[in-house]
């Protein structure tokens, strides 16, 4: 299916995105308002300061712009959170969903490690009310964020769904693997056709000031030093958020199917996908593209000293030294990979927090 005719599919639906105002939330409404008709898209969003709010004002701003040009694509948002049961079955009753798209979520490794209350709220009693809301107000197609955390310290490369995850190093790892588990047992139960995707380190324009390149950039223009993980012998998959959009779409429009199993009972319509660019780049490679793109895009000047500002020290706790993506089930499925290097998706990034930072001087 071309991603034309995913949009098509999606004509005269109503669609819930949770974490709208997020990162890759607000990517993803952004393609759907502009690539689709006669189509109705509720966000949820409780806007928590886990990083700058004015980042997410901003990317509200701009969903609300877009909403008010398109006639025949509608938008509107809730400030909400997904552990409030009442709200979210509210929701469900007056709006009648076709699709959920689950993207809200708090995330971060290293933050679960100080803050676990919060992951188990937004992450495992909020997940559990979208299944619950799921159950009650049948849906085409439940979508949910996982991630490539749920792999720990997988040794075997590239990750492939078929790989054992009972091994997480990290509480926000096992939110993620348990909403799998919760996903499986829901679609068993009621029916309901659910696919999770793991993610691998997204980045682009607008992103989360919590992952390293967008934090390497702050430190960088403050003059701060940054730290590189386990010495530098870190591989990580970055992926584009465009590609991640693009996947995301391309699997919003087709739900798993509906099988019988051999014991004559439905199987449960139940699916998890990797969406990574399954190229995994070395994290000093990454660090040198990141300091020539800042140059390129006047956020730091041409004589930068680089090397005053870098300093290799230890793996972190609930690290992982790799992250790889085999995406073979989704170029199968779903006829798409991703494709951005990242060279290109970091220029981007760059050019982005010029104008957004730097020629206002807000840093
Ligand atoms: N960005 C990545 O590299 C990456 C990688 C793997 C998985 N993921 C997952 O993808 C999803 C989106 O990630 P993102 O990078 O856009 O993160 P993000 O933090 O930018 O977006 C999540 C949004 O959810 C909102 N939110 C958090 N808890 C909420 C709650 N209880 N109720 C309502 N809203 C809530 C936040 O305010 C935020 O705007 C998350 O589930 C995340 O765990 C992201």
């Amino acid at each position: 299916m071309s991603i034309s005719d995913c949009n098509r599919s999606f004509e005269g639906k109503t669609i819930l995105v949770t974490g709208s105002a997020g990162f890759i939330g607000s990517n993803l409404v952004k393609r759907l308002l502009n690539g689709t008709d006669k189509v109705r898209i509720v966000g949820l969003d409780n806007m928590n300061d886990y990083y700058d709010v004015s980042l997410k004002d901003y990317r509200n701003r701009e969903l609300t712009g877009i909403a008010a040009e398109r006639k025949s694509a509608s938008y509107r948002f809730v400030k909400g959170g997904l552990e409030d049961k009442a709200l979210i079955e509210d929701l469900f009753e007056s709006c009648h969903f076709d699709i959920v798209v689950n993207l809200a979520a708090q995330a971060g490794v290293r933050y679960s490690i100080t803050n676990p209350d919060a992951y188990i709220h937004s992450n495992i009693i909020g997940f559990y009310n979208i299944l619950e809301a799921c159950r009650h107000h049948p849906v085409e197609h439940l979508v949910y964020a996982s991630s490539s955390s749920v792999y720990g310290g997988n040794k075997k490369v590239p990750f492939s769904t078929e790989d054992k995850v009972d091994n997480p190093v990290s509480l926000y790892a096992a939110t993620k693997k348990s909403n799998e588990l919760l996903a499986h047992a829901y679609s068993k139960l009621y029916d309901i056709p659910s696919t999770g995707l793991r993610f691998f380190t997204v980045y682009g324009p607008a992103g989360r000031p919590d992952m390293a390149y967008f934090g390497f950039t702050n430190k960088l223009i403050r003059g701060d030093t940054i730290e590189i993980f386990n010495y530098g012998n870190c591989q990580r998959d970055f992926t584009y958020v465009d590609d991640i959009v693009e996947g995301i779409i391309r699997v919003m429009a087709k739900a798993p199917g509906k099988k019988t199993g051999e014991d004559g009972l439905p199987l449960p319509p139940y699916k998890v996908y990797n969406i990574g660019n399954s190229n995994p780049e070395n994290l000093l490679d990454f660090v040198q593209i990141l300091s020539e793109e800042l140059v390129r895009a006047r956020v730091l000047p041409e004589d930068y000293d680089f090397e005053a500002h870098k300093k290799l020290v230890p793996m972190q706790p609930g690290d992982v030294p790799v992250t790889y993506a085999d995406v073979s089930d989704l170029e199968t499925d779903f006829g798409y990979k991703p494709k951005t290097d990242l060279r290109t998706g970091l220029r981007k990034f760059a050019e982005w927090y010029y104008d957004f930072y730097v020629k206002d001087k807000r840093v």
